[in-house]
């Protein structure tokens, strides 16, 4: 059997940015950019606020658009008393496909560790949602020598009590804490290297799940990086922040494989 096609997938991580006109704008922007022989070649996505998701999917359903609504965070529970929280279910009715489950941002200022984004990552799939996991390393870690380790630790940690048929369907996004809204991406031959040491960490536990879970990459990608990083072979594609504002920058991203 030849390798595994995984199609790839790129997402807009809008963070908290732009007032839910605004992600109108910026998804119509974005849609007027690309054509069907994108949505084709590659899955897209766009993850805006909470207070923005239904006024996205608004856009998205009237104009028929393949463009994936991504949340940014999920609550584990069902419901309850949880204040400020939002549930996998209430986001699923909202016609979202994908979720981000433990970020950086959230893990460092929000005090997220690996059981609750282990549960968050198990709620979606409860509900029909797919996690984009995300990991990564910060810059002590990487001088320290302890990339492989952290970043191991957390994928497996992540993906705790997930059936194999299940982690098959996810996606893991590696972004370095270092590369991350800082102007300096990964070299490519680094993040290739981790993506590919992720992917045989998974192949140890889940088998043949290994070659279908797409495993992207994020941190200071613009359409002048994109290239020479979604060129690696293990790299199914890019979780893109500040480039993603501009909806011509994300598309330019968007077609570099096509
Ligand atoms: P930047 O592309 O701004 O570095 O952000 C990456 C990121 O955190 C996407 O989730």
């Amino acid at each position: 059997m030849g390798p595994v096609a995984r199609k790839p997938l790129m997402v807009g991580n809008w963070k908290m940015h732009g007032t839910y006109f605004e992600a109108m704008q910026w998804v119509q922007a974005l849609s007027y950019q690309l054509d069907l022989a994108d949505y084709d070649r590659v899955d897209v996505g766009v993850a805006p606020s909470f207070t923005s998701l239904r006024s996205v999917q608004t856009v998205v359903q009237m104009d028929d658009l393949p463009i994936h609504i991504v949340a940014q965070n999920v609550h584990w529970a069902k419901e309850g008393a949880h204040t400020g929280e939002v549930s996998a279910r209430m986001l699923a009715k909202l016609a979202v496909s994908h979720v981000i489950v433990g970020h950086s941002e959230r893990r460092r200022h929000f005090g997220e560790d690996d059981r609750m984004v282990n549960r968050k990552a198990r709620a979606a799939l409860s509900d029909g949602i797919v996690p984009i996991v995300a990991v990564g390393e910060t810059l002590e870690e990487r001088e320290a020598g302890d990339a492989e380790e952290t970043v191991g630790r957390q994928v497996s940690g992540a993906l705790a009590r997930i059936p194999s048929d299940q982690v098959a369907r996810l996606v893991v996004a590696y972004e370095p804490v270092w590369a991350i809204g800082t102007g300096r991406h990964a070299r490519p031959s680094v993040a290739q290297e981790m993506i590919s040491h992720l992917r045989n960490r998974i192949r140890s536990r889940h088998g043949e799940a290994a070659d279908q879970v797409r495993i992207i990459y994020g941190g200071s990608i613009n359409p002048g990086n994109v290239a020479a990083l979604m060129a690696k072979r293990d790299i199914d594609g890019g979780l893109i922040g500040g480039a993603s504002l501009d909806p011509g920058t994300l598309a330019a991203c968007v077609k570099y494989w096509t």
